[in-house]
């Protein structure tokens, strides 16, 4: 089967430092893969590759067989390439749904003038609502997205991904800085969209119960290369794992 996501030597280096180091990764529909590694492995940097952020200094980027590591973000983006970001490019005196609204509007490629038909309009605000829904923001749906506390921005950074309804969704620690109750909001979304097969997701997370919990497969990144990639219980117990992503030596996680 052809990966829907492929990294074929895939290189970035920032002056002398090689941040990715030929990282060549398949990753398919239907299977979670966390991306695991200590502080400044590479992985945030990994995804900026992929979605377009970062251009590499070497190697491929590939959807679905075709290469994709020239096109623009936003190119990719439409290509079914779907990054959360941090919410730079939101308009913070448009409220909540408004926001989530253009995010459906401009994944149809509407233009203004379809807006004139009221039915229309209609149509793009229900499924904005939905993916508010989704993402437990329904109560704040009117509000500037400006007003938003963090756990509540976090949450419309993934409401505006799942408007994009990219095939290929890439979360960087969708849950940090949210609170125990807002966390697991993002993880059983996360969950719902495992369950559809045709989607492939990329997660890095640094929690182990959530790792165990979602993971189909671990990858492993230190200093820009990847080290491990297998099975979730065959990753976590490698020697490598323990030393450099869980810091605990072996025979004190057999005690507990
Ligand atoms: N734009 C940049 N210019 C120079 N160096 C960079 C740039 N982006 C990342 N780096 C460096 O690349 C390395 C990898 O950083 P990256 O942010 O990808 O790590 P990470 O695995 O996401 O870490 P963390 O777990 O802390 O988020 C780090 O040494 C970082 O300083
Ligand atoms: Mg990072």
């Amino acid at each position: 089967m052809t990966p829907s996501l492929e990294t074929k030597n895939l290189t970035i280096r920032f002056g002398g430092h090689t941040a990715v180091d030929a990282v060549s990764c398949a990753f398919h529909p239907g299977e979670l893969t966390v991306v695991v590694g200590p502080n400044g492995a590479g992985k945030t940097t990994f995804f900026n590759l992929v979605s377009g952020q970062l251009a590499p200094s070497e190697g491929e980027i590939l959807k679905n067989g075709e290469e994709i590591g020239t096109l623009s973000p936003s190119a990719r983006a439409r290509r079914g390439i779907g990054r959360a970001f941090q919410l730079t490019n939101l308009f913070p005196r448009l409220t909540v749904l408004e926001n989530v609204r253009l995010a459906v509007q401009a994944r149809e490629g509407l233009g203004p003038n379809f807006l004139r038909r009221a039915a229309a309009l209609r149509g793009l605000r229900e499924r904005a609502f939905s993916h508010l829904e989704a993402t437990r923001l329904k109560e704040v749906a009117h509000l500037p997205a400006s007003a938003l506390p963090h756990g509540d921005q976090r949450k419309l950074e993934v409401a505006l991904l799942l408007a994009m309804e990219p095939d290929i969704f890439m979360f960087d620690e969708p849950t940090a800085g949210m609170s125990v109750d807002e966390a697991p909001v993002i993880l059983d979304l996360i969950a719902d969209i495992r369950k559809d097969k045709t989607k492939t997701i990329l997660l890095v997370e640094h929690k182990m119960d959530v790792v165990r919990a979602l993971a189909d497969r671990i990858v492993v990144l230190h200093n820009g290369q990847l080290v491990a990639d297998g099975n979730p219980d065959e990753v976590i117990a490698l020697p490598i794992v323990r030393e450099i992503y869980l810091g605990i030596p072996a025979d004190e996680e057999d005690a507990a």
